[in-house]
């Protein structure tokens, strides 16, 4: 495929927030193709071979990380994990200086998972790699709204006027954020289902509707993305009890009559059953496409990094 515009501009993935509709597009049509590849099992491909690529993870992470590493390899990257626990940063490295290290070895792509807001920005600034943002703080996960798009597109080919119900924890979540940005491009109508202690305080900027009440919330929703309740980002309480959260806000099968018949539901993962999603929604083969998000995750960032990769200013 080849394109007559960038699609990252700057050549780094490090959110949604200025993207726009044609750049998205490209990038889900990339890795459309690419999940058919992954079906056929006819991935092995020589796009990144010389190429290294980094996961450097400052936060636990066991999807993201894994199907960057899954993508890399299958277009034939040498990659590296380094989580925090083993590297000199718990020795008192800073961020700068781990950026020149990385530059010292000449890391061709960085995926970055941080605490901060704004860290994988910063180490942009310093590094000759290409940065992707695996989630930093709870500003954006720019490639869990793309592969969260490409699963939708695939039940509901055109996302321009989708109602898509975002509901939880708002608040500490970057994955609502990059959705946000990303569905608001493409056209889609989204809702924000939470309780006024979740939604955080510039919500009326986001071009979203927000509801308090999850049967108002879903009514006639295409789609409903549940969001985990991050305990250990709260400073305590936000949330009466987990049993009281899941009363008024957790999905099940009552609350999901309120969407449309055919509403699929989604979740970024790792879920607390019981909690904001009961089982039977989670595991129910015709509603949940929690599954194929997993899927598509690996398939989008394959794309994302053969983009990248047309982009990098190191020869090999
Ligand atoms: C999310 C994250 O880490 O931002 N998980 C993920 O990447 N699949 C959401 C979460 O932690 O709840």
């Amino acid at each position: 495929m080849s394109f007559s515009y960038p699609i990252l501009p700057g050549g780094h993935l490090l959110a949604i927030e200025g993207l726009e509709a044609p750049h998205i597009a490209a990038l889900l049509d990339l890795a459309e193709s690419y999940a058919l590849l992954n079906r056929q099992g006819k991935t092995q491909r020589d796009l990144l071979k010389g190429r290294t690529l980094i996961n450097l993870f400052f936060e636990d992470s066991t999807r993201t990380r894994t199907s960057f590493e899954i993508a890399g390899k299958r277009l034939g990257a040498d990659i590296v994990n380094m989580s925090v626990s083993t590297s000199s940063v718990n020795k008192g490295e800073t961020l700068l200086d781990t950026a020149s290290t990385l530059n010292a070895m000449n890391t061709d792509i960085l995926v970055v998972r941080h605490a901060q807001s704004g860290a994988p920005a910063l180490l942009a600034q310093k590094v000759q790699a290409a940065v992707i943002n695996a989630g930093d703080g709870t500003h954006e996960h720019p490639t869990q709204a793309l592969l969260d798009a490409l699963t939708i597109r695939r039940h509901k080919p055109d996302l321009r006027g989708l109602i898509v119900a975002i509901c939880g924890d708002i608040t500490h979540s970057r994955v609502a954020r990059s959705n946000i940005h990303c569905l608001n491009a493409m056209g889609a109508e989204v809702r924000l289902v939470a309780p006024p202690t979740l939604l955080p305080a510039d919500v009326t900027r986001l071009g979203v509707q927000v509801f308090h009440d999850m049967t108002k919330g879903l009514a006639g929703a295409d789609v409903v993305m549940m969001l985990r309740l991050q305990k250990e980002r709260m400073s305590g309480g936000q949330v009466p009890s987990a049993r009281e959260f899941f009363r008024f806000f957790g999905l099940d099968r009552e609350k999901l009559a309120y969407a449309k018949p055919d509403a699929i539901v989604m979740h970024p993962g790792p879920m607390n059953r019981g909690v904001e999603i009961d089982s039977s929604i989670a595991d129910d083969p015709v509603r949940s496409v929690i599954g194929e998000q997993v899927e598509m995750g690996v398939a989008l960032r394959m794309a994302v990094l053969d983009v990248l990769a047309r982009g990098l200013r190191r020869n090999v």
